[in-house]
């Protein structure tokens, strides 16, 4: 497939293995409490009870409403902040700028999150197409960010675009997954903007 961003768009100002970067744990939060519980009460809107969850680009917290999901995989860069992840059944690390094919069955995701992390993705093109892969046909994608970042390793084309540029990027991002915006959240609950961009396979609603 035809990447979305070209060489010049996916450049980061540190260039090193991403995996380096992330070598030691940070146990901290990338966003403020308002934030963190206006995405609980998004995924809650969108998911269900029994539902099969993929958080990709995930860390120690989770932010997944208080369900009983059937199944919940996680995926980062340090394999100590997803074990102190107690919402994880399972876990694995990937750079997604070094290998996008995920080690997930097709269609074996009901609700796949991905939060304050897009920026930092050199290849969303195909890795949002294995995310389209991995989600069932009735599924739903949920993808996250504000205003914070680590700039030395957020894409050039993240940089330059405004939060409202960022969200239209994210949807083209979504349709190289086939997958279409069903709704896109804008809003100031505390100090750091909510953006998020849902997305579902064109007609599933
Ligand atoms: C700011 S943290 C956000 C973590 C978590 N989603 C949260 O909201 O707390 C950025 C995350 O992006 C992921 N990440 C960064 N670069 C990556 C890469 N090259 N491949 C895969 N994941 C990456 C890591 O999981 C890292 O923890």
């Amino acid at each position: 497939m035809a990447e979305i961003l070209s060489s010049a768009d996916r450049r980061k100002v540190d260039e090193s293995d991403d995996r380096e970067f992330y070598r030691s744990p940070r146990l901290v939060t990338h966003a403020d409490d308002a934030f963190l519980s206006r995405l609980t009460e998004l995924y809650a809107a969108v998911a269900q009870p029994g539902d099969r969850v993929f958080d990709a680009m995930s860390s120690w917290r989770s932010f997944l409403p208080d369900y009983e999901f059937e199944h919940v995989v996680g995926h980062g860069l340090n394999e100590t902040e997803l074990d102190e992840n107690n919402r994880l059944d399972e876990r694995f690390v990937q750079s997604f700028n070094r290998e996008q094919s995920l080690p997930l069955a097709t269609d074996s995701v009901d609700v796949l999150c991905c939060a304050l992390s897009v920026q930092y993705l050199q290849y969303p093109g195909a890795t949002f197409e294995e995310f389209g892969r991995v989600l069932d046909t009735d599924g739903v994608a949920v993808v996250s960010f504000t205003n914070r970042m680590f700039p030395t390793k957020a894409v050039r084309a993240w940089r330059n675009r405004t939060m409202d540029e960022r969200a239209a990027l994210v949807e083209q991002y979504l349709e190289a997954g086939g997958l279409s915006r069903t709704r896109r959240v804008a809003e100031r609950p505390g100090s750091n903007p909510f953006y998020a961009v849902v997305g579902r396979r064109p007609d599933e609603g």
